[in-house]
């Protein structure tokens, strides 16, 4: 039997930032997130979240997940928190696993082999460790024989203790029934004036109980959210491991270190993504697509098969195979375009359908509208969706084949024919039936010898 604890009750003072720490997101979901989820494997029967800094705001985030939530009304320490989980662990018997809430890089698999180590070797009390060659921060492992005695916090360190490079990445597994007496003898008469955890361990070494560690194969899985400068590097670290798997898995990254990738993303074999390319969320792209320079996609969206996204931003829209968007395109909200769609520099769709083989090279809006196959928008085309006195958007739907002239302005709701064109600087409030070209611009007309220019004077 598991019961999970995860501690993430603190303030989070060193970030400096009005939300508390463990929901500063990296990439698409907060510190808590991942931590949550490296749990995955863990049989575990239940998963207490400690909270207090702005707890309620932590409670609403976790009512999607499938937790219990105790309070720590004040924040007196990683012991204190965990006395205050003792009323929900009343009774219980069996294995209690600690993870802290701030620590986003552990993976599952080193959460399985703690608890694999912890009950196969029928240890009371057992910890992650690491060895960092910049310890400063963490809690160091004083060791006697060999053997673990305790856990000394950075701020208590002695200068020969602070040398130890070897330190507790925040993750425990302990027998409830021989270590939560422990939690009575723990002060706070250390420089933090907090109730430490970690003091656990030497009361369990008082006891004579059995202490193991469990050393961590890579060294980023120790590192907590204490700074800007740590959630700086767990985006920098999340990423790096992302930008490697689509790597392995046949996409070119032409410059990883100006390229931000989220891990929900999908990307096939042989898509380029140039420098300065930003993917958050979950945005699907095919094969042989090249991705940048300098565009930004956010998911849920989708690139067809050998589409090319040149300097451009796309939120939440889908993109058909071959189709050639940017530079300089904008397209939003749910648009929807097909294969072979050409968009162009200056151009705006937003909750748009654009069939096959549409185009709108050049500085262009498209919204609200359903354009049909191959229709064709002129330079500086713009579809006037909102009406100023109701607030609502209206449609424009324009049949395929049909094509606007430049500088046209069609007025929703509208119809377009098939087939119909518009002609340049037309503005259009009428529907236009099929095969029908719309004018509706003052005419041209010339009136010889009436320059209103005065004549110049000699
Ligand atoms: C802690 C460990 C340190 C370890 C490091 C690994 C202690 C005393 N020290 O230090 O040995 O090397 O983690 O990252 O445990 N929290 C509460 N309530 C509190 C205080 C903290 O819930 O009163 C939560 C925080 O939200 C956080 C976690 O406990 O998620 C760790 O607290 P933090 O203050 O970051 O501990 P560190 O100083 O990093
Ligand atoms: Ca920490």
């Amino acid at each position: 039997m598991v019961k999970t604890v995860v501690l993430a009750a603190g303030r989070g003072t060193r970030l400096k930032s009005k939300t508390t720490k463990v929901l500063h997101r990296v990439f698409d979901k907060p510190i808590l997130s991942w931590v949550l989820e490296s749990l995955a494997d863990i049989p575990d029967e239940e998963i207490i979240v400690v909270c207090g800094h702005k707890a309620a705001e932590v409670e609403s985030f976790l009512h999607a997940y499938p937790v219990t939530t105790v309070i720590q009304e004040e924040q007196l320490g990683t012991g204190h928190a965990l006395m205050c989980a003792r009323e929900q662990l009343a009774d219980y018997e069996g294995t209690v696993m600690v993870v802290n809430g701030d620590s986003p890089l552990i993976q599952p698999e080193t959460l399985s082999k703690l608890l694999e180590y912890h009950q196969n070797n029928i240890m009371d009390f057992s910890f992650l460790t690491c060895n960092l060659e910049h310890p400063h921060g963490y809690g160091r492992i004083i060791r006697k024989n060999k053997q673990v005695i305790a856990i000394k916090e950075d701020k208590d360190c002695s200068e020969a203790e602070r040398a130890i490079t070897e330190v507790n990445a925040g993750v425990y597994c302990f027998e409830w029934s021989t270590v939560a007496a422990g939690l009575d003898a723990l002060k706070s008469d250390n420089s933090q004036e907090e109730y430490y955890l970690t003091d656990l361990v030497a009361w369990a070494y008082s006891q004579g109980q059995a202490i193991g560690t469990v050393p961590l194969d890579n060294p980023y899985e120790v590192l907590g959210v204490n700074t800007r400068e740590d959630l700086a590097l767990v985006w920098k670290l999340k990423n790096e491991a992302t930008l490697h798997e689509l790597m392995k898995n046949g996409v070119t990254i032409v410059d990883p270190s100006t390229t931000m990738i989220s891990s929900e993303a999908d990307i096939g074999y042989d898509t380029v993504i140039m420098p300065g390319t930003y993917i958050q969320r979950k945005v699907v792209i095919g094969n042989n697509c090249i991705i940048g320079p300098n565009t930004t996609i956010y998911g849920p969206s989708e690139i067809g098969n050998g589409s090319t996204i040149l300097q451009s931003h796309i939120s939440s829209s889908c993109i058909g195979e071959n189709s050639q968007i940017g530079p300089f395109s904008h397209i939003k909200d749910g648009s929807d375009l097909g294969n072979s769609v050409r968009v162009g520099s200056f151009v705006e769709v937003k909750n748009s359908t654009m069939a096959d083989r549409c185009a709108a090279a050049h500085l262009s809006y498209i919204g609200d509208a359903k354009l049909k196959m191959g229709v064709n928008i002129g330079a500086g085309t713009v579809i006037a969706n909102y009406d100023h006195r109701t607030g609502e958007k209206h449609q424009c739907i324009i049949k395929a084949n049909a094509s606007t002239g430049a500088n046209s302005v069609l007025v929703s709701p509208i119809e377009i024919g098939e087939g119909s064109n518009i002609a340049a600087g037309s503005v259009v409030t009428k529907n236009v039936p099929d095969n029908t070209l719309a004018i509706a611009r003052p005419r041209q007309e010339h009136k010889p010898n009436k320059s209103l220019r005065a004549a110049p004077q000699n």
